[in-house]
């Protein structure tokens, strides 16, 4: 399949259904989206993209009126998505915040923080259950599951408990950030720990789906993705009406890189509808933890693929992934629109994760490495200094309470005396 910027709107295959087919981007085969569950291409094994015959405008785009349905977040885009409502918390219309210190420190003309920590569950992945969830009932299947470094696990519980359905989530014993399993606990998730890192819970988890277990909602099914493009048309939306043009560049914590190709998706679509032009599109800059870097190492070195990590170690214990699923989704994208990848250490990790929360926005370590990675791209000379940019943060900081903890200053003891309290502030 050809994943440049601007290949031509497909033709619908006969296995489409009301204009919405499966694609195989390694092979091309097509298949009908909804007769069976498939994860894969059944000839190639390649990764499945969701294709339209009539992809979107921003014309089409909703209007935003009301709280709780069509208008709203994510189904505010149902004209670029493969049903009109799903399962709903309802999720999206995150912030765009201004940060102007942090803006100034960096140096660039425009920085933006869209924090997709403001999702219902606190975190993105809430975009990818809404259609994933509904696409399970389309199918007709009754139980969920996915392997997950914490939040998907938290939205999968969730959006499966709304819908009604039972949840399995496999997680890498002992590091897994508390919050994330408090809700995936509290949610009613079946948790099995492994004794192993993420892409062993994901190899063992797509055996299971594949054995016919539970449906798999990890970003290897295709239909997550179509939820998280919307994240690039808001942030194309809300950009413009500030700035009156759209961002340079898109800043993006990378693990499986589901989000990297899914918003690349989203910004291929409107350049096929004709509503962006394919010299507008952000480019796309994926930041790894230095200690779970495949996606930079296969940038770097110019690879078509991802040498899996096996080793992997970070405090960003949301990005610590070896084996970046989505890679041959993603690659693609950062390539073709002038991006690029790097890879910053848990330090510059913690120190970024500081800044941003002295200006009021929370996140979780593996958001803060966007704007971690944006600053070592100013350093380095790769962003320029009239660039605009959006980066985004992927989860809020309560996910990790650990991790904020230590970033944070200690409490002082004081005795439960006024006098007392006013010596030690003055000390
Ligand atoms: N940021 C956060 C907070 C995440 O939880 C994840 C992925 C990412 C970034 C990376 O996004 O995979 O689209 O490149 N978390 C998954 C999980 C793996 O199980 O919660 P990606």
């Amino acid at each position: 399949m050809d994943l440049a910027i601007d290949a031509p709107t497909p033709a619908a295959p006969d296995c489409a259904d009301d204009g919405t087919w499966l694609a195989c981007i390694a092979c091309d085969e097509t298949f009908a989206p909804f007769e069976a569950v498939r994860y894969t291409c059944d000839e190639c094994d390649g990764l499945l993209e969701v294709r339209y015959d009539d992809p979107p405008t921003f014309d089409e785009f909703g209007s935003g009126a009301s709280s709780d349905g069509p208008d709203r977040g994510v189904w505010r885009y149902r004209e670029g998505l493969p049903f009109d409502l799903g399962v709903t918390l309802p999720e999206g219309d995150t912030p765009l915040h201004r940060v102007p210190r942090i803006e100034e420190a960096v140096g660039v003309d425009a920085l933006r923080i869209k924090h997709e920590g403001m999702n219902p569950t606190g975190s993105f992945k809430d975009r990818g259950m809404t259609v994933g969830v509904r696409v399970a009932k389309e199918l007709g299947v009754g139980a969920l599951a996915c392997a997950s470094t914490g939040n998907t696990s938290a939205a999968l519980a969730a959006y499966g408990g709304r819908g009604g359905m039972q949840t399995l989530v496999l997680l890498p014993e002992g590091k897994v950030a508390a919050g994330k399993i408090a809700q995936a606990s509290l949610h009613g998730a079946r948790i099995l720990e492994v004794d192993g890192n993420f892409d062993a819970c994901l190899d063992i988890v797509q055996e299971l789906a594949a054995r016919g277990e539970a449906y798999l909602l990890n970003s290897l099914n295709p239909f997550r993705l179509e939820g998280q493009k919307t994240i690039g048309f808001e942030i194309l939306e809300e950009f413009y009406a500030d700035y009156g043009t759209f961002p340079d560049r898109i800043v993006l914590p990378v693990g499986n890189a589901g989000n990297t190709s899914a918003l690349y998706k989203g910004f291929r679509e409107l350049v096929q509808s004709g509503a962006l032009d394919p010299d507008e599109v952000p480019k796309l800059t994926g930041v790894q933890a230095e200690g779970a870097a495949p996606m930079v190492e296969a940038v770097e070195e110019g690879n078509d693929e991802i040498r899996r990590w096996e080793e992997v170690e970070t405090r960003a214990t949301a990005i610590r992934i070896g084996n970046p699923v989505n890679a041959p989704k993603a690659l693609p994208g950062i390539r073709n629109t002038g991006g690029t990848a790097v890879a910053v250490s848990d330090p510059e990790i913690t120190a970024a994760q500081r800044h941003l929360a002295s200006e009021g926005v929370g996140v979780e370590p593996a958001s803060a490495a966007s704007l971690a990675g944006l600053k070592k791209l100013r350093r380095e000379g790769v962003v320029d200094d009239d660039e605009r940019v959006v980066c985004l943060t992927t989860g809020h900081l309560l996910k990790d309470p650990d991790a904020a903890y230590e970033a944070g200053g200690d409490p002082e003891p004081v005795p439960n005396d006024a006098d007392a309290v006013v010596d030690h502030l003055h000390d």
